[in-house]
């Protein structure tokens, strides 16, 4: 159903607004967040072209640990603060990295990675991780990306039940 296909600035809204109802179908009826965020990261990495790595950290004592992913093996634990996710989760902000060498103190999970947009879930005012997506081309993440992103995450989050 949604083949990956190439990303116009036009089409892009589009394109999320149908991602976010395959979310909202594929969640229907499960409320287990590993089973669901492991669906979703599947789900992302199939519909969007162009990634190497589409998963999740979750925040665990103080600091992020790998969640469920699709892409090359990734670093475990990254300390909030650390590297563009341990930002986005200390500042509670969507953060897309046009060039990942330009961005200080960039994690290098997986050396293809050129581009990268993280988007925190946040819920009832804590932190619960962060959804992490990786490219192999600079610039591939825009503001229709990050606006798209975010509303992938609340309907993760409004159909899974929260730790
Ligand atoms: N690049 C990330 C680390 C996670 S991997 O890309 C999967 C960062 O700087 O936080």
């Amino acid at each position: 159903m949604f083949a990956a296909r190439p990303l116009t600035r036009e089409s892009k809204p589009q394109l999320y607004a149908e991602l976010r109802e395959s979310v909202r179908a594929l969640l229907q009826g499960e409320r287990d967040f590993i089973a669901n965020a492991a669906n979703v990261s599947a789900l992302l990495f199939d519909a969007l072209p162009d990634l190497n790595w589409a998963g999740f950290y979750f925040m665990k004592d103080g600091g992020l640990v790998l969640g469920p992913f699709q892409g090359k093996p990734a670093c475990v634990r990254i300390a909030l603060g650390r590297g563009v996710c341990g930002t986005a989760a200390r500042d509670r902000r969507t953060i897309v990295v046009p060039d990942v060498q330009a961005f200080p103190g960039h994690i290098a999970c997986d050396s293809a990675s050129a581009s990268e947009v993280v988007v925190p879930m946040v819920h009832a005012g804590r932190v619960l991780g962060v959804l992490d997506l990786d490219s192999p081309l600079k610039g591939r993440f825009d503001e229709d990306d990050a606006r798209g992103l975010e509303a992938v995450v609340a309907a993760f989050l409004a159909a899974t039940e929260l730790p």
